[in-house]
């Protein structure tokens, strides 16, 4: 089977949250004798294309309304990624600048466009067509309605919703923009008045899925405008866990950090990492440490840090270390803390891959209060690296940490984003922290717990069939 993942982020050439790194991952586990799993992207202005080298394999010409663009099809030369990875190259527009930036409709229609357009210059048609967000949501529509694209007609395709907060709108002037099709249908583009790229795709889309069984749930009641339409479409939606790219996160292997360790090492392991944080962070390794990884947006909960922290850290028994950026506002309040906290609490305002894979090494706890967690990476990683994620109850965060009032629970779980809940959340973490032999046993046991793409890949792969 030949798969084709279009989308907008992909791990390690652009990352700006999960959707990369899931691209990153489910090709290399969906390749093997019977398939052929492979990513197009946009071209990007990022350290990956200036350090890497490209062949064009294919040079064209794309209409976007009134307007033409010469694009070209980049491949890696020396793909060291267990995956093939082409680029769409429209130096006019995508490359211009980095990921997301204001213009972004007409970036991912030409991306789209020229996508498909190469596609249809191939010898065989791909076999299975798999879109990733708003972005490529326009995909499933053209696929379907659009003239130039009549021998798509067949072809499978999937949408994959990462998030459903941000759905791509722009306004019916720009319809031009689409390649020409049965203006009759115009209505499959619609959404409130609208056009809604990701509207487009659920409608258009051959199946559905998003990524964890409760956020498919909790679509129904709360998906930013597209609750009945989900409704409607329920019967070809469904929720399939994201995994986690144990090759690249494996706390055995993992170059980043600062020492290796397995679950028979964790002892020296994680606490030669939480020295190297706590001595760079001027923060105290005695203490337990609280961390938080992540885009400081309303959905994850980041704007409550400030005020949640000021209160938290009344504890002198513990340390907090942030590491994110997003919401100027409450980056400002977050950096202002750190004079009031010196050595109990820091922040690197910013994007740090390596610190990121420090922190889930060094720290105790991971702090994951989200409001929308469509599935969250970083709780699995942290469970990967023998840190006790501190989460929220929603979406995948609930699909996949159990608290520890249960049996068989090892991490601890809230129900409201409140500044109490979190507060006590923490405190309860402090709790177990007293209690070594419980704490100890607990990060064991859940560096042991196998959230790896292998179990999701397949499930992927069922579903390609059922519609093939
Ligand atoms: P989302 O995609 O909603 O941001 P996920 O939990 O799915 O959330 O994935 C977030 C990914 O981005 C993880 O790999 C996490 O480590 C990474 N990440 C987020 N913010 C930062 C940051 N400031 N520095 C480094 N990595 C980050
Ligand atoms: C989105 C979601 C996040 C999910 C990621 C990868 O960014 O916010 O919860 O883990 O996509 O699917």
């Amino acid at each position: 089977m030949n798969i084709i993942h279009i989308s907008a982020e992909c791990y390690p050439v652009a990352k700006v949250g999960g959707l990369a790194d899931v691209v990153g991952a489910l090709p290399k586990y969906q390749n093997n004798a019977d398939t052929l799993s492979q990513v197009i992207m946009p071209f990007y202005d990022v350290n990956f294309t200036r350090e890497n080298d490209f062949t064009p394999i294919f040079e064209s010409k794309l209409d976007l309304g009134d307007e033409q663009y010469s694009f070209k099809i980049l491949k890696l030369k020396e793909n060291r990624l267990d995956f093939d990875i082409f680029f769409v190259d429209v130096p006019e527009l995508v490359f211009k600048d980095y990921v997301y930036s204001l213009d972004d409709t007409k970036r991912f229609m030409a991306f789209q466009i020229a996508a498909l357009d190469w596609m249809l210059k191939w010898e065989t048609l791909p076999e299975i067509i798999h879109c990733h967000d708003h972005h490529t949501g326009l995909t499933p529509f053209m696929l379907q309605e659009c003239h130039k694209y009549e021998a798509f007609r067949k072809i499978p395709n999937i949408l994959t919703i990462h998030n459903a907060q941000y759905q791509g709108w722009f306004s019916h002037d720009n319809v031009n923009l689409i390649p020409s099709f049965n203006f009759n249908n115009v209505g499959l583009l619609d959404w409130g008045g609208q056009i809604n790229p990701l509207a487009a795709a659920i409608k258009c889309a051959w199946r559905v899925t998003t990524v964890s069984p409760s956020y498919m749930e909790e679509l129904k009641t709360h998906a930013n405008g597209l609750e009945s339409l989900l409704a409607d479409e329920s019967a070809k939606c469904v929720g399939i866990l994201n995994g986690i790219d144990t090759r690249v996160w494996n706390p055995e292997t993992d170059d980043y950090i600062v020492k290796n360790y397995s679950d028979k090492t964790i002892v020296s392991g994680k606490k030669a990492n939480k020295k190297y944080l706590c001595d760079t962070f001027n923060l105290d390794s005695s203490k337990p440490l609280f961390s938080f990884i992540g885009r400081l947006v309303g959905e994850k909960g980041s704007d409550l840090f400030p005020e949640t922290f000021k209160i938290a850290l009344q504890n002198p028994n513990i340390s907090i270390l942030l590491l994110g950026s997003g919401n100027k506002d409450t980056e400002t309040q977050l950096e202002a803390l750190k004079e009031t906290f010196q050595g109990r609490y820091n922040a690197y305002i910013g994007y740090d891959e390596k610190l990121s894979h420090i922190i889930y090494a060094g720290a105790d706890f991971l702090l994951m209060p989200s409001r929308v967690e469509p599935c969250g990476l970083n709780q699995m990683y942290s469970l990967r690296y023998g840190t006790i994620p501190i989460v929220r109850s929603i979406g995948g965060l609930k699909d996949t940490v159990i608290d520890i009032s249960n049996p068989n629970g090892f991490g601890i779980c809230h129900n409201n984003v409140t500044i109490d809940e979190i507060t006590n959340a923490i405190g309860r973490g402090a709790q177990l922290y007293e209690n070594q032999n419980d704490f100890k046993a607990i990060r064991t046991k859940i560096m042991k717990i196998d959230h790896s793409w292998d179990a999701s890949a397949k499930q992927y792969i069922n579903l390609y069939k059922s519609i093939n």
